[in-house]
């Protein structure tokens, strides 16, 4: 029996900033989804979603459309042998403990370690985490419906225990970025509001950013010019402020790491979940009550993390914070592997 896992993550900072070829600090966590996977004769592939009891089979040489968890399962083994990865029948079932719409990223977690599984059992060598981590994004993007950028499958497969990575999504360089957070902690709370990204506002917030790139003549927005980019009509203007402002906050982010100073990275944080509400409009009430309940209870800076539109709020906890029912602590943890 094969089994594989793929983690779930936490983005510190930089959010919506992937597809707009600027900078993230994420890492993975301890919570993810694993794989189980063995050799099945006469070609079908048997997929069992065990938190569900659903199934799903279908023909490893011609997986079709499917609506779902069915559709990262086909779209991951049709995938994989588009890249020339012989998947053939094989029996599948897996199960997680990162809550689905939780904006921990559930599904980059069940793509790297559905890829990490049928690799191993086509005995398939394991190609190049960045290139795997395109090929499951291309899932999200083809079989699942969602445009969603490179930050959640890079951050599963390509993160370092104990520390963050500093993502340039133009170049794709990652940097390990030390997390020194003494006895402070990072939390993470659900805002029980679930966040949907093909249904949601993300697939709009990726169609705004196209046009503001085409007003400005820029290839990204992360290449616009402040000024010009200030100068277009709302709420273009706007979005792309944010993901100016917040690849500057990726950076300050570092450097305050760096530097140790944790109140200065949770302000950071504030200043992060600030301009996601009122320049991205990615907030939700939920989230905005969950915020507060953070801060009330003595955070140094709390966001929504991920898509928005819903799921988790990050916070960073002094000493002596208050530790609110049902948050979680997170930190830095392996990247996707064979268990
Ligand atoms: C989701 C997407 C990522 C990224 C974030 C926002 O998690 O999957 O690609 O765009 O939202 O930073």
């Amino acid at each position: 029996m094969i089994r594989a896992f793929g983690p779930g993550r936490v983005n510190l900072i930089g959010e919506h900033t992937d597809y707009n070829g600027g900078l993230a600090l994420p890492f993975a966590i301890d919570r993810g989804v694993t794989v189980e996977a063995e050799p099945l004769a006469g070609g079908e592939i048997r997929a069992e979603a065990r938190d569900l009891g659903e199934t799903d089979v279908f023909p490893a040489a011609a997986p079709e459309r499917a609506a779902g968890w069915r559709a990262f399962v086909r779209g991951t083994v049709a995938e994989l042998r588009a890249a020339g990865v012989p998947v053939a029948g094989a029996r599948l079932a897996f199960s997680g403990d990162v809550p689905v719409g939780s904006g921990l990223s559930s599904s980059a977690a069940l793509e790297a370690a559905l890829c990490l599984a049928l690799l191993a059992v086509a005995g398939a060598e394991e190609p190049d985490r960045t290139e795997l981590a395109k090929l499951c994004s291309r899932v999200e993007n083809d079989w699942v419906g969602a445009e969603t950028g490179l930050l959640d499958q890079l951050a599963s497969l390509r993160s370092r225990d104990g520390e963050a990575i500093r993502i340039d999504f133009i170049t794709l360089a990652l940097e390990p970025v030390p997390l020194p957070l003494g006895d402070w902690r990072l939390i993470t709370l659900e805002s029980g509001a679930e966040h949907v990204h093909a249904a949601g506002g993300y697939n709009e917030r990726r169609a705004e950013c196209r046009a503001a790139c085409e007003a400005l003549g820029v290839e990204h927005l992360s290449a616009a010019d402040p000024d010009a980019a200030a100068a277009l009509p709302a709420p273009l203007d706007r979005r792309a402020r944010h993901v100016l402002t917040e690849n500057a906050r990726v950076d300050a982010m570092v450097a305050a790491l760096h530097a140790g100073d944790l109140p200065a990275a949770g302000a950071l944080l504030d200043a992060s979940h600030a301009s996601l509400r009122d320049d991205y409009d990615a907030s939700v009430p939920a989230v905005e009550d969950t915020v507060a309940a953070l801060m009330r209870a003595g955070a140094a800076g709390a966001r929504m993390v991920g898509g928005g539109f819903g799921g988790s709020v990050l916070a960073l906890l002094p000493p002596g914070a208050e530790l609110l029912a049902g948050a979680t602590a997170v930190a830095p943890a392996p990247p996707a592997r064979r268990l």
